[in-house]
């Protein structure tokens, strides 16, 4: 959703700000603006991206040490320039940047009009700094007892920063539900969404929790309250995030650059948690609540997007291999379903992010229901990976490119992990099994690399597909989750309609799309149901489809009756998805670059979904 970013400091506000929204323009990008005081307080923004908002504000004169700037992914009101933060209040005596929306704030908008107030906006957030202003006029406060009275009238998500005409001195933000971070340097805060626009100045960080406000002062210690004004001791934390894992080093694109990191970041994953002689699996969130998984009754996997085609494999494989039985649900649903959980229910949340709000929204919820919650996330200090009981990180490094790649195959990676560490625990597999497998996995980040040189490969084929406008997706077992992502994939960033299916459900619907037209990508691995899988491929061929398969190093027999094809090297069946998924990636990168799309930034997506 919307990125946000603050600077207050001796140093020239403006190129801190603009190079922070840059950073994190992958959260949203149909709209930015800035604000700047010095003499005078300063707005301009315009519909677009950062680059847009550059040259609209290139002639004009920004100087200044304070100020704040805002991408924007549209709630309320279209993207265009007047519904762009920041928004100003009346008199333009207050300025405010706003992620998150604010529910009641038709209600708010009505009793403001009948004290006079206009609004020139359609968005929530010009509701909400008209509010501060008129509780700060009528009520004679200072800007936090101003900020602090409206968010208690407020219902709804934000991470809010707000600037004020006659303190140049002050800049007031709060969080509830959105992530807000403060960067601590010398003599100076930073304000953003996460920590990469701040990590160039700073490693010194504070994680915002919700209903907390901060005032960053010029010469004085941050200070943080609740919004019932109790105050805070501020946790300051180290990052360790490096500059140059935010930067496209050498590569065209984030998502190309992050599928080509795959052999380290699965490798990373592994890293520390697998012992020497690969015989047992070692994971703090798993050891120190040993009792809760032993005796799980049930595990319920909560996600989106792609994190949810992570938690598919993750049933997969938990119930192959460790013997727990696993739901799988789409957070959005489960949150609102009055759903039955027992206290011996282990409720896993996977998020890259750590931020999807309904995400957020199922544990808060199974927790109060007493489930233990936990975690597998990518981002280091995120909401969800703060919230859980206990969890385990994956190790992927920044993930900018707004379709998952990287975080999917670490994600598949660490359910890998867990469900041999519980298998080697409860003794649902033998220490020779165990240790086989795990062998196997040492294997996975060179025969990810190796799939890599297929590139130029992949990318020749990809340009027959250019102009197709549907696409089906066919797997089985282990690969059905791998056609989802796989369709995912393509629709996020060509905007092909893309359908994933298992295989053999082909004939109760898709079936009836198959003509010449249709490409049909098949990932034809499977050992148990491999002569299955060919049959499905025949219906296709029958109807004049073209096959794009996915096959193991050597199979003559699918290859004979593919019209392309990429081989994978051979590996245990549950582990294919960490290489099956691969192909898939590039293949919808190319099409997607071929077709002349955004992929980094595709059309009214966003990487990080704080509302619902
Ligand atoms: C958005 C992103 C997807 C992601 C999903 C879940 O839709 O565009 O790439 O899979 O959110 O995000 P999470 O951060 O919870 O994994």
């Amino acid at each position: 959703m919307c990125g946000i970013v603050g600077y207050i400091g001796p140093r020239e506000a403006k190129p801190i700000l603009i190079k922070g929204l840059k950073r994190l323009e992958y959260r949203g990008y149909d709209s930015a603006g800035i604000a700047i005081l010095n003499d005078s307080l300063r707005v301009y923004k315009t519909k677009g991206k950062v680059a847009d908002l550059e040259r609209h504000i290139a002639d004009k004169d920004l100087h200044g040490t304070i100020g704040m700037a805002h991408t924007r992914w549209a709630t309320h009101g279209e993207p265009n320039d007047v519904n762009a933060h920041p928004h100003f209040s009346q008199n333009e005596e207050l300025a405010l940047i706003h992620n998150g929306i604010i529910e009641n704030y038709a209600v708010l908008r009505e009793s403001l009009m009948q004290n006079g107030y206009q609004f020139n906006s359609s968005t929530d957030t010009e509701v909400l700094i008209q509010l501060i202003h008129f509780i700060k006029k009528s009520a004679n406060l200072s800007l936090f007892e101003a900020v602090r009275a409206a968010l208690n009238q407020v219902i709804g998500a934000y991470a809010i920063v707000v600037m004020e005409k006659d303190n140049p001195n002050t800049l007031v933000a709060a969080r509830n539900g959105s992530p807000l971070v403060v960067g601590i340097g010398k003599d100076e805060f930073f304000l953003a969404s996460d920590a990469s626009p701040i990590v160039e100045y700073t490693k010194d960080v504070v994680y915002l929790d919700d209903e907390e406000i901060a005032i960053l002062e010029r010469g004085q210690k941050l200070k943080v309250k609740t919004i019932k004004n109790i105050e805070k001791n501020p946790v300051v934390q180290k990052l360790e995030l490096d500059i140059s894992q935010l930067e496209k080093s050498g590569f065209e694109h984030f998502m190309l650059k992050e599928i080509f990191e795959q052999p380290v970041t699965i490798r990373d994953c592994m890293r520390g948690r697998i012992n020497n002689n690969k015989t047992t699996i070692s994971m703090a969130g798993i050891i120190d609540h040993l009792d809760k998984f032993l005796n799980a009754r049930r595990i319920i996997i909560t996600a989106a997007g792609t994190s949810w085609h992570a938690g598919l494999v993750g049933e997969y494989l938990l119930e192959e291999l460790a013997r727990i039985p696993v739901e799988v649900e789409y957070s959005s649903e489960f949150r609102y379903r009055n759903p039955i959980i027992y206290p011996d229910d282990i409720v896993i949340a996977i998020s890259q992010s750590g931020e999807t709000a309904d995400t957020y929204a199922a544990i808060e919820m199974a927790k109060k229901r007493g489930a233990f919650i936990y975690g597998i996330c990518n981002v280091v200090g995120s909401t969800i990976a703060r919230f859980v009981d206990a969890g385990s990180y994956t190790h992927a490094g920044p993930e900018i490119g707004v379709a998952s790649t990287k975080a999917f195959t670490a994600q598949v990676t660490v359910l890998t992990l867990m469900a041999l560490a519980l298998a080697q625990k409860k003794g649902t597999l033998t220490e020779e099994r165990i240790s086989q497998i795990l062998h196997e996995m040492h294997t996975i980040p060179d025969k990810v690399a190796k799939i890599l040189k297929k590139a130029e490969e992949i990318k020749e084929f990809s340009k027959i597909f250019t102009y197709a406008r549907n696409f089906l997706y066919l797997g089985r077992g282990y690969n059905f989750p791998v056609a989802l992502e796989g369709a995912l994939k393509l629709k996020e960033i060509s905007y092909i309609h893309a359908e994933g299916y298992p295989a053999a459900e082909m004939k109760h619907g898709p079936i009836a799309l198959i003509d010449q037209e249709m490409p049909v990508v098949v990932i034809a691995t499977n050992k148990g149901t491999y002569e299955k899988v060919i049959s499905n491929i025949q219906e296709v061929k029958a109807r004049k489809g073209r096959i794009i398969s996915i096959i193991t190093e050597g199979d003559t027999t699918v290859k004979d009756l593919s019209d392309f094809y990429v081989e994978i090297p051979e590996t245990e069946e549950m582990l294919v998805p960490l290489l099956a998924t691969i192909p898939l990636q590039l293949m919808a990168y190319y099409i997607a670059v071929l077709r002349g799309c955004n992929v980094d930034q595709p059309r009214n997506l966003a990487k990080s979904v704080t509302v619902e």
